[in-house]
C-alpha cells in the first residue's frame, strides 16, 4: 500500500476526533463482567419513563409498513407540527434526530473559508459538524460554564456564516433568559444563521422558555431545532426537526437525504406530540430527579453547576477515576473532560428515583475508595 487511503480524505476531516456516546450497558457488561439487569444507564439525557401507551400503539400499527419506504416529506408529522408551532408546513425541517437537522445546517451554510461561533463547554455536535464542513470554528470562551452571549455577538466575523447557541445547553445545563436571548437575536446581523437550539425545552418551566418560534417572523436567519429524543423518550428511533424560514428550510431540505426520517419514527412522533399528560409528567418528575441529586450531591459536600435540562453535571474532582470506579458499580455517566473541558466534572442524567438513589449510593462509594 503506497498511501494510506484515508489520506484521500480532506485534512479537515481526517483531523476530527470522534464523538464519544455514553457507553452502552451492553459493553459495560461484557467489559466489566457485570449482568446487564444490574447495571444503570444515566449517559445520554435519554427519558427513564420510556414511552406512553399511545405511541407505542402508534409504533406497532406502523410495523405493518415497514416493508415500504417512509413518507419523504412527512407529510402527517409535518402537519401535526405546523399546527402546534401556528408555522407553514414549508418552515419545518425533519430530521433524522435534531442532529441530523444540525449538520443540515453546516451542509447548507458552512464550507471551507466560511467561519462558525460556538461556545467553549458547547454541544460536541457544533465542533464536529464545523469541520467537516471545513469551516473554521470561533470558539468563545464560557460565562460561569454558560454561553457568553455578547462576546458571541462580538465574535463574528466577516467569514461568519452560523451560530450556534443551545438553551440550554448540554453538558453544563446553564440557560439565558427570554429577555436576554431576544436581546441577543436581535443583535445577530441578517447575514448569520443563528440556530437556537432546544433539545431540553420541555424541561424548563415554564416562564423559562423564548418565544423562539414567534421571532421567526422577524428573523428570517433564525432556526429553532427540537427533538424527540428527549421529554417525550424517542431517542432510539431518531427524529427531530427545525423551524425556520421557508427558503431557510428549502435549502435544508435540499441537502437532506430522502428517506432521512424512518416509518416507526415518523408514526411514534406524531403520536408522541398529542401524549401532552406525558411530557408534562416527564418534566414534573425530572425536575423532583434533579432536586433529589442536588440534595445526594449537597450532602456529599459537592458543587454542581444548576441546571435545566434532564441531567446535571457535578464537580467530582478526578472525574474520570470516579467514573470508572461509578462504572464497576453497574452505574454509567458521562465523563465531561475532553472536547467540553470540564476535567472534573461527571454529566449524570436524571433517572427514575430508584435510579437516582442507585447512583447517590455508588457515588459517596466511589469518593471513599
Ligand atoms: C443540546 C443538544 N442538541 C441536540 C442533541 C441531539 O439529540 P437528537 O439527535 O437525539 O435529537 C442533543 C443530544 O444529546 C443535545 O444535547
Amino acid at each position: 500500500m503506497l498511501i494510506d487511503p484515508c489520506e484521500l480524505s480532506p485534512s479537515y476531516v481526517r483531523s476530527i476526533a470522534p464523538y464519544q456516546p455514553g457507553k452502552p450497558i451492553s459493553e459495560v457488561a461484557r467489559e466489566l463482567g457485570l449482568k446487564e439487569e444490574n447495571i444503570i444507564k444515566l449517559a445520554s439525557n435519554e427519558n427513564p419513563r420510556g414511552i406512553g401507551p399511545r405511541t407505542r400503539a402508534a409504533i406497532d400499527a406502523a410495523i405493518a409498513e415497514v416493508a415500504r419506504y417512509p413518507d419523504g416529506n412527512g407529510h402527517e408529522l409535518r402537519m401535526a407540527l405546523s399546527r402546534r408551532h401556528g408555522v407553514e408546513p414549508g418552515a419545518i425541517v425533519l430530521g433524522n434526530g435534531s442532529n441530523d437537522v444540525l449538520e443540515l445546517v453546516a451542509h447548507a451554510f458552512l464550507g471551507p473559508g466560511r467561519a462558525a461561533v460556538f461556545s467553549q463547554h458547547c454541544f460536541a455536535v457544533y465542533p464536529l459538524a464545523t469541520q467537516a464542513r471545513g469551516a473554521r470554528a470561533i470558539v468563545v470562551p464560557a460565562k460561569n460554564f454558560g454561553h457568553d452571549l455578547d462576546a458571541m455577538a462580538a465574535a463574528i466575523d466577516d467569514e461568519t456564516y452560523v451560530l450556534w447557541v443551545a438553551n440550554p445547553n448540554n453538558p453544563t445545563g446553564t440557560h439565558v433568559r427570554p429577555e436576554a436571548l431576544e436581546a441577543f437575536v436581535r443583535r445577530v446581523p441578517e447575514r448569520v444563521i443563528l440556530v437556537i437550539d432546544e433539545a431540553y425545552n420541555e424541561y424548563l418551566a415554564p416562564e423559562l422558555k423564548s418565544e423562539t418560534v414567534k421571532w421567526l417572523k422577524r428573523h428570517p436567519n433564525l432556526v429553532v431545532t427540537r427533538t424527540f429524543s428527549k421529554a417525550y423518550g424517542l431517542a432510539g428511533l431518531r427524529v427531530g426537526y427545525a423551524l425556520a424560514h421557508p427558503s431557510v428550510a428549502d435549502i435544508m431540505n435540499r441537502v437532506r437525504q430522502p428517506f432521512n426520517v424512518n416509518s416507526l419514527a415518523l408514526a411514534a412522533a406524531t403520536a408522541a406530540l398529542d401524549d401532552m399528560e406525558f411530557v408534562a409528567r416527564s418534566y414534573a418528575e425530572n425536575l423532583q430527579g434533579l432536586r433529589q441529586i442536588e440534595e445526594g450531591a449537597k450532602k456529599l459536600g459537592l458543587e454542581w453547576i444548576p441546571s435545566h435540562g434532564n441531567f446535571i453535571t457535578i464537580r467530582v474532582g478526578k472525574a474520570n477515576e470516579v467514573f470508572r470506579r461509578l462504572l464497576k458499580r453497574g452505574v454509567i455517566v458521562r465523563p465531561v473532560g475532553g472536547g467540553y473541558q470540564l476535567p472534573e466534572h461527571l454529566r449524570v442524567t436524571v433517572g427514575t428515583g430508584a435510579e437516582n438513589e442507585r447512583f447517590l449510593a455508588a457515588l459517596a462509594g466511589s469518593l471513599k475508595e
